[in-house]
């Protein structure tokens, strides 16, 4: 299929995909000062004036259709939030974000936070490209295009949120043409997934439990060498589109389904959705649909996707990840600011801010 092109014929998506990069750098920069100090609420707001500060000059209409902020009342970007300039014919862009995905970890100087940003173009006259999902939690599986071109070529059972975990297992190690004590499977550390560790560790599988941050977890089995063979268990809903946007670059692979934390938020769900699409299982391109899908992300502190920020004298390096659906592009960008000279454009300032 064609790209989305600008009047003058420009491929649009290319045109813009490095801001998304100098967004997500920048709201890493501009949070790492707040690693390990308790403040996850000072650097969750640092992140957002950052993204906003870029995208206050960047040419587009950027409408947000996964925000954050709900989870715990906190500062943040959220849904209807319009990012860009808005000016007249600028492309329209659908935006998923979330600033800081490990906001707890950066506040406790813990391993797994990024800065994470999804963009699908918007045609003229079209809809929305990615669903936003009503519920808090989803249950959640994700694994890498091994595991599901295996399945097809060698006809092996699905993989199914539908089936017991322990048929999972056997599939993903028959695809892998792994033993079971050789598959590695990560999973947010909650009471709520006890069902998974329980079966992980009785069929002896290897088990990677994180605190927080399941979106770099959960693309981290699509990813060749990052030693994780597959995600599972229950984590926030918006996390769950955002690693779609990733796997559609990467042809990995999530399901994902409604998971009410109780009757209260089950009839809530039910005014604002059907019993048949809340019992659903939704796959990457139910969740981000067409061929346009910009996926970049930021380390913040040491992931299974990508390093954290280094801070060496007056540089701090940074690491992100850059990826197209439409063309599967994976960029890693190891970028070296030198913070004598750097200067950032934020929202809450009208002179750009030295780091
Ligand atoms: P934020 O840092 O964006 O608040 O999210 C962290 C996170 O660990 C997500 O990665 C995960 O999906 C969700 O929170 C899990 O929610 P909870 O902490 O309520 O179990």
């Amino acid at each position: 299929m064609r790209n989305a092109r600008s009047p003058r014929g420009q491929d649009i998506e290319r045109n813009i995909e490095f801001e998304f990069v100098r967004a997500t750098e920048n709201a890493a920069l501009n949070s790492i000062h707040w690693m390990g100090r308790g403040e996850k609420e000072v650097a969750d707001a640092a992140a957002c004036d950052a993204i906003y500060g870029v995208f206050d000059l960047v040419d587009i209409c950027g409408e947000v259709v996964i925000g954050e902020g709900i989870k715990d009342n906190a500062p943040g970007i959220f849904l209807g939030d319009k990012l860009g300039t808005w000016a007249d014919g600028a492309p329209r862009f659908d935006i998923a974000l979330d600033p800081i995905d490990g906001t707890s970890n950066i506040a406790k100087g813990l391993p797994n936070s990024i800065s994470v940003m999804s963009a699908a173009y918007v045609a003229r006259g079209k809809q929305h490209c990615m669903m936003n999902i009503p519920s808090f939690y989803v249950e959640k599986l994700a694994y890498g295009p091994q595991i599901d071109r295996e399945i097809r070529k060698r006809d092996l059972a699905p993989i199914s949120l539908d089936n017991p975990f322990e048929k999972t297992l056997i599939v993903a190690a028959t695809a892998l043409r792994k033993r079971i004590s050789e598959l590695v499977i990560v999973m947010l550390d909650r009471p709520r997934n006890q069902k998974y560790i329980d079966v992980v560790r009785r069929e002896g599988a290897s088990l990677r439990m994180i605190a927080d941050g399941d979106i770099a977890a959960a693309v981290a089995p699509s990813l060749p060498d990052s030693g994780v063979d597959l995600y599972v268990g229950i984590g926030g809903a918006p996390e769950g589109v955002l690693t779609a946007s990733a796997l559609k670059a990467l042809d990995g692979v999530i399901q994902l389904r409604m998971w009410p934390r109780d009757d209260a938020e089950r009839a809530d769900l039910l005014k604002v959705t059907t019993a048949e699409s809340l019992s659903r299982i939704y796959f990457t391109d139910d969740l981000v649909s067409g061929d346009s899908s910009i996926f970049c992300a930021t380390g913040i502190s040491d992931s299974a996707l990508l390093p954290g920020v280094k801070l060496v004298g007056r540089t701090a390096i940074t690491h992100s990840i850059l990826m197209r659906a439409r063309s599967r592009t994976v960029r890693y960008i190891r970028a070296v600011h030198n913070l004598a000279a750097k200067t950032i454009h934020v929202r809450s300032s009208t002179e750009d801010r030295k780091l």
